[in-house]
């Protein structure tokens, strides 16, 4: 991940094919339910409006993502899931009438995957990228940029050149990676 942007730019030829590659992720019962809002320019400063007002800025621990010049919301839509499983060829999972019965709400499984498909794409161009929450911000950065009601932000990708060391750890880093034997259970746990 990376937390630190030089602010230069990311074309159109560059960006579109990283945004394309959150569609190009799996989609439980090839629901149409994923949405991104691209924000640039003026647009990532009303974000940033919203979510970090001037009075915490000075204290805030990555100035330096300020400077992506690529915002994008990745927003699901659980309606459509409903309506999708309540088709004739999905039907008899009984999942068709409220998000609430979903065990795993799969809009958030596909919403992971839209965003591993773009930090993935982004890291094959030379890109930085940074997905982070939006925590109690949901609601007020859905009503600043028309996400409709009932659609949830999964979170938001920053995009963007990294600065040099720009790929700096978060805290948590120091956890290590996870994985390895105590995490691979073969045969049972
Ligand atoms: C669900 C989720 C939420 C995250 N939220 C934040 C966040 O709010 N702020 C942040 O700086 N990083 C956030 N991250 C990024 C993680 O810290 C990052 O993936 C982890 O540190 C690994 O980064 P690395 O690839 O640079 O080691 C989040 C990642 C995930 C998957």
């Amino acid at each position: 991940m990376c937390r630190d942007f030089t602010g230069r730019p990311v074309i159109p030829e560059v960006l579109d094919p990283v945004l394309g590659a959150a569609f190009a992720g799996p989609r439980a019962g090839n629901t149409h339910g994923l949405h991104l809002v691209a924000l640039q320019g003026p647009d990532v400063a009303r974000y940033w409006a919203v979510t970090l007002p001037g009075s915490r800025r000075s204290t805030f621990r990555w100035p330096g993502l300020l400077r992506a010049p690529v915002l994008v919301l990745v927003v699901v839509d659980p309606q459509a899931y409903v309506q999708r499983y309540a088709a004739d060829d999905k039907a008899s999972t009984g999942l068709g009438h409220a998000p609430a019965d979903w065990p795993v709400p799969y809009w958030f499984v596909d919403g992971g995957a839209a965003v591993m498909g773009m930090l993935l794409a982004a890291e094959a161009v030379g890109l930085g990228a940074l997905f982070f929450g939006q925590f109690d911000h949901e609601p007020a950065v859905a009503a600043e940029f028309g996400v409709p009601d009932g659609c949830r932000s999964v979170g938001t990708v920053a995009l963007g050149w990294p600065a040099p060391g720009g790929r700096n750890p978060a805290r948590s880093a120091r956890t290590g990676r996870p994985g390895g034997p105590g995490f691979v259970h073969r045969g049972s746990w």
